[in-house]
């Protein structure tokens, strides 16, 4: 949830610790914080509550010479966001700093025996215990900072990644991880550490992702030492190259990176299909689903676990599943799958769908359903993160680095490898025909370009925006395919432009909700020709004849809806199964500019962050 950034080697380290916490913001900014050692050795440590701007003000008239140093962009789950609680924490002498991504579930009890040492805690957060165990080891055995992170990492139960820099030994930074990310950069005698690789590409393209249990010893013009949790040097390090660049990070042009990934979806869905279809469009090719064939062949039960936005792309691959394969599938949060000790057979496939990889509860999710003998397999689009590299399989949804905390392309690359998937695992069952799998596969080719006609309609959308920028309350309504369309549709207005949205099945109206409609509560109609087109029409008739606005997308020519409804966006028409795909645009580029036009900030909003990797 929060992003680490560290520096050791010849430049001068905050500038690379700046630059890189502006480029992790968006995984959390409650606070931001950095710790340099000067070359005499002095340890200053300077942080701010709020964004990476206010540290930048606070640090600007201060020493922030070293070119060692270690960074940490907050979002709190321990300790209110304020100056205290920002990392870097230091440990009492003023001896060690230390930033941590995580939450550890047993800090109380050190904090407690580590009081009776007599040490006293400034803070309100878990992390400063970390901090104060590892000078209290050190004091205690005599031993190396390196040794003494191992033996604290031994006593401490939660989720970490940490860096520890010691101003007695200012040539060293000591990195660890437990279940939150951590990539080691390698440059010319230098070395960068991150919790993801956007901070470092911009220096080297070679890195190395530290595994659950690791701890690395960074020190400049010597080779990288990683050791295993029983401090055991690893022989073999395997370093990555990475293909994402640093203009995929930049917003090109676009006024927020949430925009940016909206329009970019033609391309990234391009780039998610590209080598998927056989040139002759009468199959699918997805390496981890056929190198395990007999495990899709022979299930009787597929689980998908998700969160938020993922968890809509989850609803829309069950429908897909059961259509095309026939194959039983249950959607899951992730949270409440892992704590609800769920029946898990033996044959069980279980889908992890995350676009970070590294949310906490997905990833605990799907170590529980392992454990219980299910067949896991990973679908993800941040390359190396912690959910592909957890189970056997999976694959990659290929849509670049997604920076707005809004999911927009990550969202219709999960569904269309999720399309996909069910056309290649129906084709090995027999449970659909060539003559659908190329059909739909072929739709799937147009689908970029039907986004893109689609995205020619932003103009009109963003004078929609205006007229309901001070909407109080939105409802979103949808069946079959477009139910979960509806959900997201209302996630994606909840959370960058604050205004309350609820998603719900069109024809549950008349239980219940349909009480809320008037003048002050538009809906948004996903009213596609479908087969249940016809009811959803009585819908919008039922909610106009209570006085409620509509807004409703339809298929293109579509005559009937468009005399009854107040406002129309047309999407082209596709296979149903595909719709979401096409339907998902118009609702993100209405919540875009509604959010723009209330002055939110969208690639930030407030609460939330890119990855929750903290429960
Ligand atoms: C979606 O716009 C939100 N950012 C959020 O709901 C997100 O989808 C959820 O946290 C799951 O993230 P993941 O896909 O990286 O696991
Ligand atoms: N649990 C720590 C805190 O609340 C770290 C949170 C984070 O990962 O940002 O400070």
């Amino acid at each position: 949830m929060c992003g680490i950034v560290g520096y050791i080697g010849k430049r001068r380290a905050y500038d690379v610790l700046i630059q890189g916490l502006h480029r992790l913001e968006y995984r959390g900014y409650d606070s931001s914080g950095v710790a340099m050692i000067t070359d005499p050795g002095e340890l200053n440590i300077y942080k701010s509550k709020g964004k990476v701007s206010a540290l930048e003000h606070f640090a600007s008239n201060k020493d922030i010479s070293g070119t060692i140093g270690i960074a940490h962009t907050r979002w709190a789950t321990h300790g209110e966001p304020n100056d205290i609680n920002a990392h870097p924490h230091c440990s009492q002498s003023g001896r060690i700093a230390l930033v941590h991504n995580g939450t550890i579930e047993n800090y109380t009890v050190l904090k407690e025996a580590l009081s009776q040492q007599g040490f006293n805690f400034v803070s309100q957060t878990d992390t400063e215990v970390v901090v104060q165990l590892i000078e209290y080891i050190m004091d205690n055995n005599h031993c190396t900072l390196f040794e003494a992170v191992a033996e604290a990492t031994k006593r401490v139960v939660g989720a970490y990644a940490i860096a520890v820099i010691d101003r007695q030994n200012p040539r060293q930074i000591v990195a660890a991880r437990q279940s939150s990310p951590l990539v080691i950069g390698i440059g010319e005698g230098e070395y960068f550490l991150a919790s993801d690789a956007t901070p470092i590409i911009e220096y080297t393209n070679k890195v190395v992702y530290l595994n659950d249990g690791e701890i690395a010893v960074i020190e400049p013009d010597k080779e990288l030492k990683v050791y295993d949790s029983n401090a055991i040097g690893k022989n073999k390090i395997e370093i990555t190259e990475l293909q994402m660049s640093i203009e995929q990070l930049e917003k090109g042009g676009y006024p927020h990176f949430m925009l940016k990934e909206i329009f970019e979806q033609p391309r990234t869905l391009s780039d998610c299909i590209s080598g998927r279809i056989t040139a002759d469009g009468k199959r699918v090719v997805l390496s981890g689903v056929i190198e395990n064939r007999s495990k899709f062949l022979n299930t009787n039960r597929i689980i998908i676990v998700a969160c938020g936005t993922s968890w809509h792309a989850a609803l829309i691959g069950k429908h897909l599943i059961e259509e095309y394969c026939r194959i039983p599938v249950v959607v899951e949060y992730a949270s409440e799958f892992r704590y609800s000790n769920p029946v898990v057979n033996q044959g069980d496939i279980l889908i992890a769908l995350s676009q970070s990889g590294e949310t906490a509860d997905t990833l605990a999710a799907l170590e529980l359903a392992k454990q219980r003998g299910a067949f896991v397999f990973g679908i993800c689009n941040v390359i190396g993160s912690s959910i592909p590299r957890a189970p056997p399989s999976g694959c990659y949804i290929h849509v670049g680095p997604e920076i707005g905390v809004a999911s927009t392309k990550a969202f219709t690359g999960q569904v269309t490898v999720l399309a996909m998937m069910a056309l290649l695992i129906g084709q090995m069952k027999g449970t659909v025909t060539d003559q659908t799998v190329e059909k739909i596969a072929t739709d799937i080719r147009r689908i970029p370009t039907l986004i893109q006609d689609i995205l020619s309609q932003s103009e009109k959308i963003e004078d929609l925006a205006k007229i309901f920028t001070y909407a109080h309350n939105f409802l979103y309504l949808g069946r079959g395919y477009n139910y979960p369309s509806a959900l997201e549709g209302a996630l994606k207005l909840k959370e960058i432009s604050y205004i309350h949205a609820e998603g719900y099945p069109a024809a549950e109206m008349k239980h219940g909700t349909i009480a809320l409609i008037d003048n002050d509560m538009p809906s948004v109609v996903i009213a596609i020709k479908d087969n249940v087109y016809d009811k959803t029409v009585n819908n919008i008739q039922q909610v106009k004849a209570r006085g409620g606005k509509v807004v409703a997308i339809v298929t293109e020519g579509d005559t009937v809806v468009r005399n009854m409804a107040d406002y129309v966006i047309e999407v082209p028409e596709i296979s149903e199964c595909l719709t979401p795909l096409l339907t998902a645009i118009p609702l993100q580029l209405l919540a875009y500019y509604i959010a723009v036009n209330k002055g939110r900030d969208v690639d930030q909003p407030r609460n939330l962050a890119k990855s929750v990797t903290v429960e």
